[in-house]
């Protein structure tokens, strides 16, 4: 895998002129961070050799590198789910390219339903921790050393650090910030009254279909994570109703906008 990793890598390296060292990934409908970014380079994923290619309504499937705010980024715009029918390994292979490329800080967003009854549709939540549902692992079978430890370690997988800055920077640009527990499943069925009740009683406040693969590798590579919920949907007892992926993305377009200043105020203090 390493020989994949670096040849991606290079293919890279090799058109670049910056080196950002933060990398953002555009979760459901908030693809609206491109328009803040001063694009320097746009790079398909179908391009760029080893990288899936993605099939998601709304995920446009693309790297793109440039300035937000004075800080260099690379902005995945466009994920791999799981529930796509990729492994594990294919979700997250682009974040053994980034850390290759010279990123050593992620920001995550998604798309996720509430399940902590104070949560309303449009929060947004930033994740102080996460709970592996998904049934699967991308750091399964035979480890690599070269790549990171055989049984990787997960005492802090979202920056305490970051969490204390994105409450201050909400705190500043009057941004109600929900704090929580992402549960992480496989989808693509979106949850019954009794997932969402269960999930909720093993501590989770939100729960969505991405994430997790992507934070356990890039912790076990070495870069620090932060991560973004936006509260699409409820999934609160008593008040589960019924979701579409369309009412998801109409949800997270309209909550995008307060996610997009968050972060973009974040950008030069990280
Ligand atoms: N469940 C799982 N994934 C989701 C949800 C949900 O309610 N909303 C947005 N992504």
């Amino acid at each position: 895998m390493l020989e994949k990793i670096k040849e991606s890598a290079q293919f890279l390296i090799d058109q670049l002129h910056i080196f950002p060292k933060i990398g953002i990934v555009l979760g459901s409908g908030l693809g609206g961070l491109v328009d803040h970014l001063e694009v320097i380079k746009e790079i398909p994923y179908s391009e760029i050799p080893n990288f899936p290619v993605s099939t998601v309504k709304g995920h446009r499937g693309s790297l793109v590198f440039g300035k937000m705010n004075q800080t260099d980024v690379v902005v995945m715009s466009g994920r791999f789910h799981y529930y796509e029918g990729y492994t594990m390994k294919e979700v997250t292979f682009p974040f053994h390219v980034l850390k290759e490329i010279g990123i050593e800080k992620l920001i995550l967003s998604n798309a996720a339903g509430g399940m902590n009854p104070t949560f309303k549709v449009g929060d947004i939540m930033v994740i102080r921790d996460h709970i592996n549902m998904m049934g699967n692992n991308p750091l399964l079978g035979p480890n690599d050393d070269r790549l990171g430890a055989r049984f990787q370690e997960m005492s802090e997988a979202y920056s305490k650090k970051w969490i204390k800055l994105a409450h201050q920077t909400a705190h500043n640009l009057n941004i109600h910030l929900q704090e929580g527990v992402y549960v992480g499943v496989s989808g693509p069925c979106f949850e019954t009254p009794a997932e969402y009740k269960a999930f909720h009683i093993l501590g989770g406040d939100a729960v969505g279909m991405s994430t997790v693969p992507e934070t356990i590798v890039a912790r076990y590579r070495g870069m620090e994570v932060f991560a973004l919920s936006v509260i699409t949907d409820l999934g609160v007892v008593g008040v589960v109703e019924k979701v579409s992926h369309e009412e998801v993305l109409k949800a997270a377009n309209e909550a995008g906008p307060k996610m997009v200043r968050l972060v973009y105020e974040m950008l030069p203090q990280l």
